[in-house]
């Protein structure tokens, strides 16, 4: 076996290689790392290892391969990206990173890869430089370039690459959105060669790398068929592709996020003006996006979910209870969705249960749909889904529960329905199985009440739909215990949740701050604002959607109920509207989109228009009302305040678990980091002043809270 000098920081070498029979078998395993990252260090081992295969005589081809079980590569090495102190140093950093994959690609002796595992970003632009790649047809190889969620663009020759190997409109489809794919869809979209077991992936890698050392090439012909050929084949059909992901760029990033439109023009100049000139543009749009504060932001994010994954969510954790069948109490609309995301995430057995069969049979279609839509996009296979499927199952009986390492109930939200339930369902519970509570109001250590044993019952509060949205709190109670909280996380984990443990108080974390809410819609609409200015500031400030149709998404009975919660917790700040708001409209059978009218109308599952005639039920009249600027900073300060009110009180454990929970939780724009990060832009000195004095014309509800005066005072910051 061959190795390069290790570098002085790493022990071990990361590049090794055999010749034998005329076949380099290289193999890239960073062993002081539990993933492949192409870093500097690794590149001039890369260089190294090259230039001996390219003076080995011996040597007519080379396979390329990962020593990680699960892993490729996972990309760049970000921890050296963040480090980049100017827009120059970051262009060179991707010039060099170019350099050497121009190197690969015009290696004289041809290369063929072999994937398996994570084959992302950087770690897919070398698979592309390479000239034939095999990759295994396991869930875990996921192959992509997700640099645009990071604010970057693929820089190692990915917006060259991809789309001259793709097509245009496949390659611009990819690197817009950041998208990974699993192996069969790269491989019908042309991202790889050949689609391949695990068992088998060196012999037939090592296979394609002993026929081209034998002279053979592979001819590939553009994906696509005809409509491919016609949109990306010639000009005028390229043209069009191009104008249509400009198009659907701007509507989708709003103009709040650069790297998606750098991105494209890194194709576009590229394709027009050949691969060198493309590549210098690309090198250039990367050094003006990675000092840019949006990247940052993004990187920052990416460093908190990567560090929640690997936070057990107490100090001293003893290890989770794994998890093997799940009990599920309430099969209606949160209990079903946790049942399939359940199945199709973490493969457990799900036992249901419900008043009676007939919602037992609906949930578990509901459950089941969760499963089908998998199943339409191609995620699972046929065979997958009759698996999982047959995973699922319920009565109207707690049978099978005493097998349930983990039960979470889901049923009507009411402190006696759930302690009955819970005295139920620890008769037939195993000894250390854990009760879980979906509540979004009720205290846990309250439910708690009802059992033997209050160290095993614990909140987990999932967002509706549960399949789609990201974050579960994990709510312990007065007694809880540590086992019990990282048995929580863990499973919550294994559903693909980042998962933030808070504080068992009042609307917990994410409801807590967005508690202001409802009732500045109410003040703001008295005072003459329009349903649309309320919610077009806030999808301009870059949330996904305004504040208006949030609540219609959330339900106007749900957020009544929630709403009143708050009121009589924190009733000197949250301080509701005259008149009877949001229960007027529920009174009027105004659910929001569930019952296809709200502040907006729905038909056909979209959103219409809003329903004029909610003003009248309000009992206000849209007259101009204050000036757009102060609609958003009235609820966006108002959400900032309860936030480091919260955060001082302890509800989250740190700044970052806050962020991560509205940004997860409720779709805070990424790019500005999240309320708590927000404030430290604005500086607390600022946010103190204006809160004050927006506290002078509309009261108390703003009045700046200690923590956020104590900073104003201090100089300082909730980030240090
Ligand atoms: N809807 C949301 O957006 C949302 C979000 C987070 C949390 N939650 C919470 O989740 C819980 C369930 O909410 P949902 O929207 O799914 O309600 P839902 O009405 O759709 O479902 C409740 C289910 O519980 C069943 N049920 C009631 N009593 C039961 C009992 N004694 N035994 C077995 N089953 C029983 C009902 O038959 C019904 O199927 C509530 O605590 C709610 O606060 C809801």
């Amino acid at each position: 076996m061959s190795t390069i000098a290790p570098s002085s920081t790493r022990t071990a070498p990361a590049v090794t290689w055999d010749v034998d029979d005329g076949i380099a078998t290289v193999v890239l395993d960073l062993k002081s790392q539990p993933v492949n990252v192409i870093s500097r260090a690794v590149k001039d081992e890369f260089l190294a290892c090259f230039a001996a295969l390219g003076d080995d005589a011996r040597v007519r081809a080379v396979a390329f391969f990962s020593g990680k079980a699960d892993n490729f590569i996972a990309g760049a090495d970000i921890e050296e990206f963040v480090k980049l102190g100017s827009a120059a140093e970051a262009e060179r950093l991707a010039a060099d990173g170019q350099e050497m994959l121009e190197g690969v690609a015009r290696f004289p002796k041809p290369i063929a890869v072999g994937i398996h595992g994570a084959c992302l970003g950087g770690g897919f632009e070398f698979a592309l430089a390479c000239h034939y790649r095999v990759a295994t047809d396991h869930p875990k190889t996921q192959i992509g370039l997700p640099e645009v969620q990071l604010g970057i663009l693929p820089a190692a020759g990915g917006c060259q690459r991809l789309p001259r190997l793709v097509g245009a409109r496949a390659g611009l489809d990819m690197i817009l959105a950041g998208k990974t794919e699993r192996a069969a869809k790269a491989f019908r979209l042309g991202m790889v060669d050949e689609l391949v077991p695990p068992a088998i992936l060196a012999e037939i890698t090592l296979a394609a790398a002993r026929r081209m050392a034998g002279g053979w090439r592979p001819r590939r012909k553009r994906p696509g068929g005809f409509v491919g050929f016609l949109l990306d084949g010639n000009p005028l059909g390229r043209r069009l592709v191009f104008r249509m992901a400009r198009k659907q760029v701007l509507e989708r990033t709003a103009g709040n996020y650069p790297a998606p439109p750098a991105a494209l023009e890194a194709v576009a100049y590229g394709l027009r003006h050949g691969m060198a000139e493309g590549l210098r543009r690309e090198a250039q749009l990367f050094g003006q996006l990675a000092v840019t504060d949006v990247s940052r932001k993004l990187v920052q994010i990416f460093f908190a979910t990567n560090q929640l994954k690997k936070d057990p969510g107490v100090a001293n954790a003893p290890p989770a209870v794994r998890v093997h069948r799940l009990g599920i109490i309430g099969s209606g609309f949160m209990g079903s969705g946790i049942a399939g995301t359940a199945v199709a995430q973490a493969e457990v057995d799900v036992r249901m249960k419900d008043a009676d069969l007939g919602r037992v049979a609906q949930g578990t279609l509901a459950a089941r749909a969760i499963l089908d839509d998998r199943l339409k996009r191609r995620r699972i296979t046929k065979y997958e889904y009759a698996r999982l499927v047959a995973l699922l199952s319920g009565s109207d009986t707690y049978a099978g529960f005493g097998r349930a390492e983990l039960t979470i109930e889901a049923v009507f939200e009411d402190l006696a329905v759930k302690q009955e339930v819970l005295r139920e369902v620890a008769q037939v519970l195993p000894q250390d199985g854990v009760f879980a509570s979906n509540t979004s109001t009720i205290p846990i250590t309250r439910i708690a009440e009802a059992a033997h044993d209050p160290e095993r019952v614990i909140g987990m509060h999932f967002f509706s739909p549960v399949a789609k949205m990201p974050l579960l709190e994990v709510i312990p109670g007065a007694r809880t215990s540590p086992q019990t909280i990282s048995t929580a996380v863990a499973f919550g984990r294994r559903l693909g949740k980042t998962v933030i443990v808070v504080q068992d108080s009042p609307g917990f974390w994410v409801n807590r701050i967005l508690a202001p809410y409802p009732n500045e819609v109410g003040h703001l609409l008295a005072e003459g604002a329009s349903i649309e200015d309320i919610d077009s500031m806030a999808v301009r400030f870059g949330f996904p959607v305004g504040q208006v149709t949030l609540l219609d998404e959330v339900g106007l009975d749900v957020a009544v109920k929630v709403a009143g919660v708050m009121q009589e917790a924190y009733g000197d700040h949250i301080i509701p509207a005259p008149g009877s708001g949001l229960a007027a409209l529920v009174k009027a059978g105004r659910l929001g989109r569930k019952s296809g009218r709200g502040f907006y109308i729905y038909k056909g599952g979209k959103k219409r228009g809003v329903d004029e005639s909610v003003y009248g039920l309000l009992g206000v009249h849209p007259n101009g009302g204050p000036r757009p600027a102060e609609i958003l900073q009235r609820l966006l300060l108002g959400m900032v305040n309860e936030a480091a009110r919260a955060l001082g009180e302890g509800v989250v454990r740190n700044p970052r678990d806050g962020d991560i929970g509205a940004i997860f939780g409720f779709g805070f724009p990424p790019f500005r980091g999240g309320p708590l990060r927000y404030a430290d832009d604005l500086g607390a000195e600022r946010v103190v002043a204006d809160l004050e004095r927006l506290a002078e014309r509309h009261g108390v509800r703003f009045t700046p809270c200690e923590v956020l005066q104590e900073h104003a005072r201090q100089g300082t910051k909730f980030y240090s």
